[in-house]
């Protein structure tokens, strides 16, 4: 039997506390590599400041930590995904699925018709990720970069999406990159992880 390439675009999740890096390696896959990347959390900033109706539902998910309603995120990366083409594409979509209910609704919504060949979990430990967090708030203007709001994103990480990270574990499809190192090291670890895609 021939083995026909799928024709559906791959989508890669990148997975990973605050700070863990998510954002930097996926700019430099786009820079050397001309994937796409959507970061989730990037769109909800973006739909609060447009001061559209749910504005204030996802103003106050970021500043608790709490992650917002699918149906609200899942409809953000769909409209990127056909802004940037859908066609034969290689997505990189950063911060998703951060729950089982960002998980069930992409599944529904979106489900099949992508390929996830595998997801990124970028590991780092807190102390490295508070200290890389109150570095970038001297300059990211994010209302959620201080130490309360950050205190509710890791116990938010750690009881909502690490059971994602694990779930794709048992599927065998996730790829653990140490993300304490140098960025260019991390980068290094990614291209070897994509390989056969790049
Ligand atoms: P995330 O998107 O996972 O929250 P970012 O990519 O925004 O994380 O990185 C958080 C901060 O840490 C940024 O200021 C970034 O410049 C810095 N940073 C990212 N990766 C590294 C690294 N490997 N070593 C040191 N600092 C890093
Ligand atoms: O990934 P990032 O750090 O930019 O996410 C910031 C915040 O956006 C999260 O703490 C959460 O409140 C919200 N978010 C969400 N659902 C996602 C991604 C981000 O609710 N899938
Ligand atoms: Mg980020």
């Amino acid at each position: 039997m021939v083995d026909t390439p799928s024709l559906k675009p791959q989508v890669f999740f990148v997975l990973g506390g605050p700070g863990s890096g998510k954002g930097t390696q996926c700019a430099k896959m786009v820079e050397k590599y001309g994937f796409a990347h959507l970061s989730a959390g990037d769109l909800l900033r973006e739909e609060r400041d447009s001061g559209s109706e749910t504005a204030a539902l996802i103003n106050q998910c970021i500043v608790e930590g709490k992650i917002v309603p699918v149906e609200i995120t899942c409809q953000l990366l769909k409209k990127g995904m056909e802004k940037q083409g859908w066609a034969a594409k290689r997505f990189l979509i950063d911060g998703f699925p951060r729950n089982q209910d960002n998980y069930d609704g992409w599944s529904k919504v979106i489900g099949d018709s992508v390929d996830v060949p595998f997801i990124l979990f970028m590991d780092a430990d807190e102390d490295t990720m508070i200290a890389r967090i109150i570095e970038r708030s001297k300059t990211s203007g994010r209302n959620d970069d201080n130490i309360e709001s950050l205190k509710k994103r890791f116990a938010t990480f750690r009881n909502e999406t690490m059971p994602i990270v694990e779930l794709y574990e048992t599927m065998g499809k996730c790829r653990k990159i140490n993300g304490l190192r140098g960025i260019e090291e991390v980068f290094a670890d990614l291209e070897t992880v994509f390989a056969g895609f790049i």
